[in-house]
């Protein structure tokens, strides 16, 4: 070792827990809390109630919306109950369902695990929401967004926001509006954009949320295409040329949908970074599967909504006046434009699988220190040296860390540390060990490791690590050992 007093820093951790088993063998959340948040972007189909709060009539605050919600509450979701990403939020176990960041009211617990920033009748083009009444346009919910940071940072610090939002995931759905309504309805942008590039224009107003999102530390991204927009009823009373009898889905309008997934999926691709996961779930093809097919899912009508005649009302048409179906889990649309709960629940389980896919490479991304089981102790290592390699500093702080241990008078110790020469130098067979530059270090760790009943050293990524990493880095103190517990 160098004698200059060059190798100074050198920590030792010590972390002991003892495992319990857990009695809850509850399967259906398997990632509980691999995501820290969800924040919500976009329209109506995800909106949880912005719009209450806002200066408009696209509001869903009052009965029948809300009637299958908890109390029978109306909360200005377009529903009869919970939204898709309420179903989300719920299933990686953040909490039940996500308010609307424009409520007062919110406690700081409500706001760290994430708020809606969507508002109905909004669209990625800006002259969608102005035709909608001025309801809030995509950068303002970005902005929102940025207000949100800004406040947390206040209540919680800057580090701990930057790994909440690190560890949050971000949904996004939006863009019916722009096609059914703007582009469709009125003549404004078709006098400037053939639909290809009206659909290019739309893109490039997603890809500056996504990155905008990204600068302000998004790391999880979630997007959902179009749905089928000409089986959306109020699309067919008003294009199908059958509004009473026969009422056939609009080809023209679902195909524009279809085409914007297909760009859509493309533009991800190249928008794909390392270390984040920017991730596209397909509704289309299982609500279409569901409108077509509705008694297959337990439906009963599927191009009519729940409320009132079920061809037009929407928002202010289907109010406490209006005629409710006897059981809006037998529809597949609640008013003439929005699914029901139970079309939600269905969009969910078929959006599953690939929440499920990107919620496991998740957890692998962000490995953590795993408890050691009843019995045994582990010892994190890790070391710090500032001129040289820190290999042999790693060396040493194994051969401290496993000192420590015997002194300790533990006698089933797991060893890990995040330095790979040095667990692969202990792991080695022993005459490779024997030309290695170190070779000696690793006979004496293995000496000293036969006194013990058992004893296993492996590499770890420096994420399961991080406790030894910590305090390893910066070196601010000379040569010491430093113990500390941690349970988990
Ligand atoms: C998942 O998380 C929720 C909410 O945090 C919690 O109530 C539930 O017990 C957790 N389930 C499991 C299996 O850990
Ligand atoms: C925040 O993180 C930075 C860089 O990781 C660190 O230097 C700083 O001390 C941290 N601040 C607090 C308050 O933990
Ligand atoms: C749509 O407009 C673009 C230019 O804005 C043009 O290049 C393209 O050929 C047009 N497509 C069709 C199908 O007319
Ligand atoms: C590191 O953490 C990940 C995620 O918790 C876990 O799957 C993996 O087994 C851990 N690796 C080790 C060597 O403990």
């Amino acid at each position: 070792m160098s004698s200059r007093g060059l190798l100074l820093f050198i920590f030792v951790t010590v972390i002991t827990v003892i495992v319990t088993v857990s009695e809850s063998r509850e399967l259906i959340r398997p990632f509980n809390n691999t995501i820290s948040a969800v924040y919500v972007f976009g329209d109506s189909t995800v909106d949880s109630g912005n719009n209450n709060y806002i200066n408009t009539v696209f509001k869903a605050n009052f009965p029948p919306y809300g009637t299958n919600f908890a109390n029978h509450t109306p909360t200005g979701r377009f529903c009869d109950g919970r939204l898709v990403t309420d179903f989300m939020t719920s299933y990686v176990g953040v909490k039940e369902n996500v308010p609307p960041y424009l409520d007062p009211t919110l406690s700081l617990d409500e706001l760290m695990t994430g708020v809606c920033f969507a508002s109905s009748g909004t669209g990625l083009d800006p002259l969608t929401a102005q035709l909608f009444d001025g309801v809030i346009t995509v950068p303002k919910q970005l902005e929102n967004f940025k207000e949100y940071k800004t406040n947390l940072e206040a209540s919680i610090g800057k580090n701990r926001t930057k790994t909440l939002i690190k560890k949050a995931a971000f949904l996004i759905s939006i863009g019916t509006n722009d096609i059914a309504v703007n582009y469709m309805s009125t003549p404004l942008r078709r006098l400037t954009y053939n639909i290809t590039a009206y659909l290019q224009v739309l893109l490039q107003q997603l890809k500056q949320l996504i990155e905008g999102l990204r600068e302000e530390g998004a790391h999880i991204i979630g997007l959902v295409g179009l749905p089928p927009i000409g089986c959306v009823p109020a699309v067919i009373t008003l294009y199908s040329g059958q509004p009473i009898f026969g009422r056939p889905c609009v080809d023209t309008f679902s195909n524009i949908a279809l085409d914007y997934n297909n760009k859509l999926q493309d533009m991800l691709k190249t928008l794909q970074k390392p270390n984040t996961i920017l991730v596209y779930a397909d509704i289309y093809q299982p609500l279409n599967d569901i409108v077509h097919n509705p008694s297959k899912y337990g439906f009963e009508k599927a191009n009519v909504g729940c409320c009132g005649t079920g061809l037009i009302e929407a928002t202010f048409l289907c109010n406490s006046g209006s005629v409710l179906c006897s059981d809006p889990s037998k529809y597949v649309f609640f008013d003439a434009i929005h699914p029901t709960e139970a079309t939600y629940r269905y969009l969910f389980e078929s959006i599953r699988p690939t929440m499920d896919r990107f919620l496991k490479k998740l957890s692998q991304m962000i490995s953590v220190w795993v408890p050691p089981v009843t019995g045994f102790v582990k010892i994190n290592v890790d070391a710090t040296l500032i001129v040289e390699s820190s290999s042999s500093a790693e060396d040493v702080a194994t051969i401290r860390g496993l000192e420590f241990g015997i002194d300790k008078g533990w006698r089933n110790i797991i060893l890990e540390g995040d330095c790979k020469a040095v667990t692969e130098g202990v792991l080695g067979d022993n005459d490779r060990s024997k030309f290695h530059l170190l070779g000696h270090i690793f006979e004496e760790i293995k000496t000293l490791a036969t006194s013990l009943d058992s004893c296993s050293c492996s590499h770890v990524f420096c994420e399961n690590n991080s406790v030894a990493h910590a305090l390893a880095n910066p070196p601010s103190r000379a040569s010491e050992l430093y113990s500390g517990t941690c349970t988990q």
